[in-house]
């Protein structure tokens, strides 16, 4: 008999570490937690087993196909879109034929159970890239707009319709596979910001960076213009998302691709905030050119008005409420230990 698991991929990551927290609150502790390094002690008690290993190993994945029966699938691991712009072929390897990997996976999964699998597949905003001044546009929805910039971005957008090739129309040639057995859901997630961890390679980690740093009483010199503006939200609605959305009866969603927003300051507005909680921060630009252009092509505001409406997506936090009751407490907490 093969152990019946949920498989996290990129576990050690800044979504995979409060994904693992909130589903071992939720008493689903039987994760397969796999990721390039050791998992990291603040979740590997809360995980059945963790593996070290790599998405595009194909032996890796054919022994945890004949070892587990993977309900539910979680792939997280890729590689952001700065750090991806500097290795365009391996960010391709890692993000494309790593998920059709693991796309593979679930549809052998969904065959030799005779049933479904669920694939969550985190997707970006960084699919979006807008040729000309994006201050004038209104929210940017799902269908617009999809011209990426980035490697990352293109990568994302291809691995959606991956996702929905495999959920709606492999089957069609496909004798042992059924219509319905690959049930793949999306978010296309707006930067985020953790309390807790810091992330590395991402394009909009300016302000997560900016905060970790005026908290730790560090200078930070922040790489995009002050009117810089995109959507944001923090982690904990992040994975409240994911939670929901994987949750969703099937026949409430009308697509299996979502944006989701929650509060979009410019980099100088949050800067002011920061410095509200931390006077002594000390906030300077050091524009990075190629990085500036990338968060220009992202949009200011999406709509998200499908997630709401489908799943009823509404984010716990705005600006204000994520600085009283999630930011300054968690990461001061954090930094005073
Ligand atoms: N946070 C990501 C990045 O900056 C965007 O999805 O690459």
């Amino acid at each position: 008999m093969r152990k019946k698991i949920i498989l996290i991929t990129g576990a050690n990551g800044e979504i995979g570490h409060g994904l693992i927290n909130s589903l071992y609150a939720k008493g689903m502790d039987n994760i397969l937690a796999l990721d390039l390094h050791p998992i990291s002690s603040s979740i590997k008690d809360k995980i059945l087993e963790g593996l070290i290993g790599n998405i595009l190993d194909k032996n890796l994945l054919e022994q945890i196909n004949s070892e587990y029966e993977v309900s539910t699938i979680y792939h997280l691991a890729a590689l952001l879109s700065t750090r991806a712009e500097f290795s365009p072929q391996m960010a391709h390897e890692v993000n494309v034929t790593g998920t059709l990997n693991l796309l593979s996976l679930a549809v052998d999964q969904a065959k030799s159970i005779g049933g479904r699998v669920k694939f969550f597949f985190p997707s970006s905003i960084a699919v979006y890239g807008i040729g000309k001044s994006k201050g004038s546009l209104g929210p940017i929805s799902e269908t617009e707009y999809c011209h990426p910039q980035t490697m990352y971005g293109c990568n994302k957008l291809y691995c959606e319709n991956l996702g929905i090739y495999h959920a709606n129309y492999y089957h069609r040639l496909a004798d042992d596979f059924k219509s319905g057995h690959l049930d793949f859901r999306s978010i296309r997630f707006p930067g985020i910001i953790s309390a807790v961890t810091i992330p590395t390679g991402g394009t909009s980690d300016f302000l997560p960076e900016m905060i970790h740093a005026a908290a730790q009483g560090q200078k930070y010199d922040c790489f995009v213009r002050k009117d810089t503006r995109m959507p944001f939200m923090v982690m904990p609605d992040a994975i409240q998302a994911i939670i929901d959305l994987m949750a969703a009866d099937k026949f409430q969603l009308s697509q299996h691709v979502y944006n989701i927003g929650a509060f979009n300051p410019s980099a100088g507005e949050f800067a002011d905030k920061v410095r509200e909680h931390y006077p002594e921060a000390e906030i300077h630009n050091a524009i990075n050119g190629k990085r500036q252009s990338i968060v220009d092509s992202w949009p200011a505001q999406i709509d998200d008005e499908k997630a709401r409406t489908d799943w009823s997506w509404s984010p716990k936090f705005d600006l204000d409420s994520a600085f009283k009751n999630y930011l300054i407490p968690k990461i001061t907490q954090q930094y005073e230990r």
